[in-house]
């Protein structure tokens, strides 16, 4: 299989934990790691071969006077390839909406950088009004289908319901679809089973090598 695992490590972790994944886990290209800002430099530093990613950027584009601002031309140029934009954390807690998170996926784009575009069970309005037009190259978006109450709930939806809905997205918008909400080593062998499914996104498991260690054997 090759299927995309995406850690989402949040605003979580330490360089201990880092170096321990850097010194002891085993990358491949379908391993992206979401790490906070503070890390990613210093993780490109000791393994170019990591493929790593942004949890979010800001919705100004370029350089600038903009403090405490990090712009997706910033995360290129030390060597991130993805940014995750409109987490549902983002969404709620810094009332990001439509607009922001088109501005953000458009920037993020033009950067060069790849997205992983995150929707909740209201998929359907979100990708209508956040991914606008031509402009959006769909082939360089990853869609990821996280229900808010899978999120770091244990409660996953049934695979039917995931499978329903990663194949309509996929049809119905062209784009790659990922899941996330809760995956962990022992969900994951019928998560990824799912046909209309390019990979996973994964919050807590993420942080613990083991689990990724034993996750990464599916995808
Ligand atoms: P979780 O988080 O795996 O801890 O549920 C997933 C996410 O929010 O991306």
């Amino acid at each position: 299989m090759s299927k995309f695992l995406i850690a989402n490590w949040k605003m979580n972790g330490s360089i201990e934990l880092l170096d321990n994944f850097i010194n002891n886990f085993e990358f491949n290209d379908n391993i992206i790691m979401g790490l906070p800002y503070i890390f990613l430099g210093y993780a490109n530093s000791r393994n170019k071969n990591i493929i790593l990613s942004a949890q979010d950027c800001s919705i100004q584009n370029g350089y600038g006077s903009y403090t405490g601002d990090i712009s997706s031309d910033l995360l290129k140029s030390i060597g991130v390839r993805y940014v995750i934009i409109a987490h549902s954390e983002r969404r709620s807690l810094h009332n990001e909406n439509g607009d922001i998170i088109s501005k953000k996926i458009k920037n993020a784009l033009s950067s060069g950088l790849k997205v992983i575009y995150c929707v909740s069970e209201e998929y359907d309005r979100q990708i209508q009004t956040e991914i606008l037009d031509d402009d959006f190259d769909r082939d360089n978006i990853i869609v990821a289908y996280e229900p808010v109450s899978a999120i770091g709930t244990g409660v996953v939806p049934s695979i039917d319901n995931i499978k329903n809905v990663t194949s309509k997205i996929k049809e119905k918008y062209r784009m790659k679809v990922i899941y996330g909400g809760s995956v962990n080593s022992k969900n994951i062998k019928d998560i990824i089973g799912i046909d209309s499914i390019d990979g996973v996104l994964v919050g807590g498991a993420s942080l613990k090598i083991d689990e990724m260690q034993e996750m990464s054997k599916y995808c």
